[in-house]
């Protein structure tokens, strides 16, 4: 009993450990850059892995409802905002290596590039749905919204459905990957949708 008691106890920071290593593997390439660890392009290779690692978070995120319902363990909820809370900080890093390191803060060049690769309307648009969930991901904003917060934080859906096809638009041949992750948002929602309607049942 007291086992199962300090496994639960060590979710948080298994979870928090599992979220930070892709950050430190990251920073060790950074480091080891003289010797090419991130290939001949280490701007792209720092995009593509954050925009990654940021779409793996969201839907990680969105799995740990199903496997609280499915193993009737109520500790797993315990990690849910810290994951989520991890994607978007690796979409702000997606974003700051764009801004700083590909555009060089070259405002101008935004426009151009808009109009160029119109997808990153799309994921600028993923990044806006998931700012009012940070916003709103503490306690006390969790007390004060109420009934509101669950229906606000409903837009970890769209938001994740909007990163799938920012990253379905941009691949230009190989789109098995996107499609995976699409087919995984297909089924956590049909999921949701399930489970919704099993409690309506339970209602009437
Ligand atoms: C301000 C918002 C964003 C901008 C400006 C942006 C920009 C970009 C750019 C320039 C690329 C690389 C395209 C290339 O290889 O030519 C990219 C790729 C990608 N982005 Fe974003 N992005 C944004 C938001 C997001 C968000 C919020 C997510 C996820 C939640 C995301 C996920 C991805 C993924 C998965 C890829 C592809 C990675 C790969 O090819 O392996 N992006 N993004």
């Amino acid at each position: 009993m007291m086992a199962v008691a300090g496994a639960w106890r060590a979710l948080k920071p298994v979870a928090f450990i599992a979220a930070l290593l892709p950050l430190l593997g990251l920073i060790a390439a950074l480091l080891q850059m003289g010797s090419a660890s991130l290939g001949p392009n280490p701007v792209r290779e720092l995009l593509h892995a954050t925009g990654k690692e940021s779409l793996n978070w969201l839907l990680i995120t969105l799995l740990i409802s199903p496997i609280r319902e499915i193993s009737g363990q109520w500790q797993w909820l315990t990690i849910r905002r810290m994951l989520g809370l991890w994607a978007f900080f690796y979409a702000l890093l997606h974003l700051a290596v764009y801004v700083i390191l590909e555009l060089e803060l070259d405002w101008s060049e935004l426009t151009q590039e808009i109009i160029r690769r119109p997808f990153i309307l799309v994921g600028l648009a993923s990044l806006l749905a998931l700012l009012p969930l940070a916003a709103t991901s503490t306690q006390r904003m969790m007390r004060r919204l109420k009934k509101r917060w669950q229906q606000l934080h409903y837009l970890i859906y769209p938001a994740t459905a909007l990163a799938i096809w920012h990253y379905y638009w941009q691949v230009k041949a190989d789109v098995l990957e996107p499609l995976v992750y699409a087919s995984a948002l297909v089924l956590l929602l049909s999921w949701r949708a399930l489970q919704r309607s099993n409690a309506f049942g339970r209602l009437d």
